[in-house]
């Protein structure tokens, strides 16, 4: 299905601004973000958004939880002409490292069922369906999945993202 490889020139940014976050998300997603909304989301401490960038173009996004045992992932995206290429697994490969590191045990996520790319995405990294929201959608009505994702954590490291300055992008 990978028709090609992403170029070596994609960078992980990992203090996006709120108007990045939202400016991502908005073209990834049908109904999108307000920038207040990303700002309210990153003042808790717990939550995070990252962004792919290659060549200067913001690609990818990911929002997320993450405490000290449990790691929640709120929304994923690859803008629609970059999807099928691999940017959306190197995300969840960098964010389940990550999870590890900081020592969590458990990533969850909640995927529309009929929502076939993301779902696959999922359960080609390990993820399990441990329940089911009946009728959760609308527009179809249609049911979500809750899954989950066990990891063996790697070692303990603060789970607070600093927020005071921008930090350069690491490169994917
Ligand atoms: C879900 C999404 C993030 C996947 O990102 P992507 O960059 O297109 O995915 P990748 O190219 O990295 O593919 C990784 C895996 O996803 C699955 N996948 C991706 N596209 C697929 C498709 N059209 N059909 C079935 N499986 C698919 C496959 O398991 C694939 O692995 P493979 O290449 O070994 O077959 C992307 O489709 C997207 O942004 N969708 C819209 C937003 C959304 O629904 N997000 C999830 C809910 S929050």
């Amino acid at each position: 299905m990978i028709s090609a490889e992403p170029s070596p020139s994609l960078i992980l940014d990992k203090h996006p601004t709120a108007a990045a976050v939202a400016a991502v998300e908005g073209q990834c997603f049908g109904v999108s973000w307000s920038v207040q909304e990303v700002e309210r989301l990153l003042s808790n401490p717990a939550v995070g958004a990252w962004i792919v960038r290659q060549s200067r173009l913001d690609v990818a996004m990911i929002c997320f939880q993450m405490t000290e045992d449990e790691a929640e992932i709120y929304r994923i995206g690859v803008l629609p002409g970059r999807r099928g290429k691999g940017f959306g697994r190197r995300l969840m490969v960098e964010y389940l490292s990550e999870a590890k590191r900081r020592g969590c045990k458990r990533v969850f996520l909640e995927v529309r069922e009929g929502n076939i790319p993301a779902v696959e995405l999922y359960r080609s990294l390990g993820f399990q369906v441990s329940a089911r929201r009946k009728n959760y959608y609308a527009g179809p009505p249609e049911d979500g999945l809750v899954m989950e994702l066990r990891v063996a954590p790697e070692k303990r490291a603060p789970s607070v993202r600093p927020r005071a300055h921008h930090v350069p992008g690491i490169r994917l």
